[in-house]
Parts: C-alpha cells; sequence; structure tokens
C-alpha cells in the first residue's frame, strides 16, 4: 500500500491523517497515511528516511515547511513564491517535488463560500509564513487592491516589495488601517492564544466578509471580534484546511476529492 504521511512538531493534533482516511475512501485509493514527530533538528533525516523506506509523499506543518523549501531538489512556481513546501512528492526519477498547496486551499476555500476576490479591496493582517503563502494566489485572483498590515511593519514592507511586481500590494501599520476593506483575512497567530490584533472597530461594516485562517469549535477571538461589531459573512479556516489537503492529495495521486462530505465531518467531530 502506498504511504503517506505529515511531519511536523508537535503533531499528535493533525487531522490531515483523518481528512486523507476520507479523501481515500471517497475516491477508492488504497493508500495509508500516518502522522510523523520529525525532532525540531532531525526534520531533514526524518524526510529522508521516510522515502528511502517506500514513503510516496508527505505534507509537512509547523515549524518545517522552510526546511522541505530546502529539501526539495525541485520546486513549483507557487512554493517559490511562498518560500516555504507544505507538499513532498517522489517523483517517478527519484526527485523529491516541492510544492505548496495552502494558498490555494484559501482562494478555493473563499470560491466555494461564494466569496469571488476579484475587484475587491484586500486586507492581509501578518506578515509570517501563512501571509507569505496566500498574498501570490490572492493577487493571481486580481484583486482592486491588497494591503499587507502588520504589528511589526518592516515585514509587511519586506512582503509588499516581494510581491509588488506581481500586483497592487501595499504595506500598513496595524493602527492606521480604516474601514475601506471588502475583505479581510487574518493570518495572525493571535487567535492561538485569544487574542486579537490591534484593530480599529470602524474596519468592520455589514458588508464586509472575514476570514481567519485559525478555526475552532466556537468562533476564533478574530472572529468573535468582528461578529460583534456587526459582521454576519464570516469565516474560519477549518475549509482552507480540507481543501489545501484536497489539492496535496491531487498532486500525489492525480484525483481531486470533493471537499464539503469532509468540512462537514470535521466540523461534526469538532463539536
Ligand atoms: P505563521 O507561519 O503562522 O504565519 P509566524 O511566521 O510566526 O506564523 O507569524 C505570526 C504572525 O502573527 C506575525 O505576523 C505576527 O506579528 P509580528 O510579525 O509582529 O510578530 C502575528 N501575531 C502574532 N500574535 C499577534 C498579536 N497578538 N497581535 C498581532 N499580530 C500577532
Amino acid at each position: 500500500m502506498d504511504r503517506y504521511a505529515v511531519f511536523g512538531n508537535p503533531i499528535k493534533h493533525s487531522k490531515s491523517p483523518y481528512i486523507h482516511t476520507l479523501f481515500a475512501r471517497q475516491t477508492q485509493q488504497a493508500l495509508s497515511y500516518e502522522r510523523i514527530e520529525a525532532p525540531l533538528d532531525g526534520f531533514a533525516a526524518a524526510v529522508m528516511s521516510f522515502f528511502a523506506q517506500g514513503g510516496k509523499g508527505c505534507n509537512i506543518t509547523v515549524p518545517f515547511k522552510e526546511e522541505a523549501f530546502h529539501l526539495a531538489s525541485a520546486l513549483s512556481s507557487r512554493a517559490q513564491l511562498a518560500g516555504a513546501v507544505n507538499t513532498l512528492k517522489l517523483t517517478d526519477d527519484g526527485l523529491l517535488w516541492g510544492d505548496n498547496t495552502d494558498g490555494a486551499g484559501l482562494i478555493q476555500d473563499l470560491h466555494f463560500n461564494g466569496v469571488a476576490i476579484s475587484g475587491l479591496r484586500v486586507l492581509l493582517l501578518g506578515a509570517g509564513g501563512a501571509a507569505r503563502g496566500a498574498i501570490g494566489p490572492l493577487l493571481a485572483e486580481q484583486p482592486a487592491q491588497l494591503v499587507v498590515a502588520n504589528r511589526t511593519v518592516s515585514k509587511a514592507e519586506a512582503l509588499a516589495e516581494l510581491f509588488q511586481p506581481l500586483g497592487p500590494v501595499t504595506a500598513s501599520a496595524l493602527h492606521l488601517l480604516d474601514g475601506k476593506f471588502d475583505l479581510i483575512i487574518n493570518s495572525t497567530s493571535a487567535s492561538l492564544d485569544g487574542r486579537v490584533p490591534e484593530l480599529a472597530g470602524s474596519l468592520i461594516h455589514p458588508d464586509i466578509t472575514v476570514y481567519d485562517m485559525m478555526y475552532g469549535v466556537t468562533d476564533t477571538a478574530f472572529n468573535a471580534w468582528a461578529r460583534k461589531l456587526g459582521a454576519y459573512r464570516i469565516m474560519d479556516g477549518l475549509g482552507m484546511l480540507v481543501s489545501q489537503a484536497a489539492e496535496s492529495f491531487a498532486i500525489w495521486r492525480g484525483i481531486r476529492p470533493g471537499t464539503r462530505q469532509v468540512i462537514t465531518e470535521l466540523r461534526r467531530n469538532m463539536g
């Protein structure tokens, strides 16, 4: 049976084995998918050993995506832009192909929820790895503008400069933002510890769409903040998680599983 895995540290709460098992059942593919916790100083060795033992492909999560980028022997253009790899595949000629499906997962989930990005004024909060992976795919959808805002403004400026050749992207400090956006995407890790970036409440208006890349059983801190201020079109990152997985599955298996039922199952099991 073909072997797949997800590498991270920590990894025990990863939902990827569950998601890929449901995909395999849905598409009638015989495969196994396991969690592997690589030591913080032993990622490359763990991945090489996995492939030496017959592994066909793997996902990579925190904190190894940049290391995976350097480990890959060939890269997709979106992985090059993201500077990070979340999907590795062993090719027929023995090369490690690196791709990044996170940004595509975000875009697909927004489309899935009826949000067309073309022409929108988009605000992306955060300038870490998650933001970097999203900017290229967001610009490819031709928003009217994309503002990257971060607590540490220099990081947002560096990303805006890097991606500026691809479209209308600028940087901002969090406190200088006002209410001229149609879509706000939160890529910061603030929701992980129940915090909300320091933002003006005037950003939120009834026509806004709010998307937190984090997810939870109840509203994330950011989504709860937006809801309280009157936003009602609110999404969390569970759909992005499933969509990026579907894209990885398609890279490995050449068949794209449906995401709707898997999102529903995951949501039900979280409750
Ligand atoms: P990831 O790979 O998930 O993007 P990261 O690279 O550690 O993680 O980046 C975390 C992001 O969340 C950063 O943009 C960080 O802002 P700083 O660059 O100023 O550190 C942002 N972040 C984390 N906690 C935050 C908070 N409480 N308020 C605002 N931004 C926060």
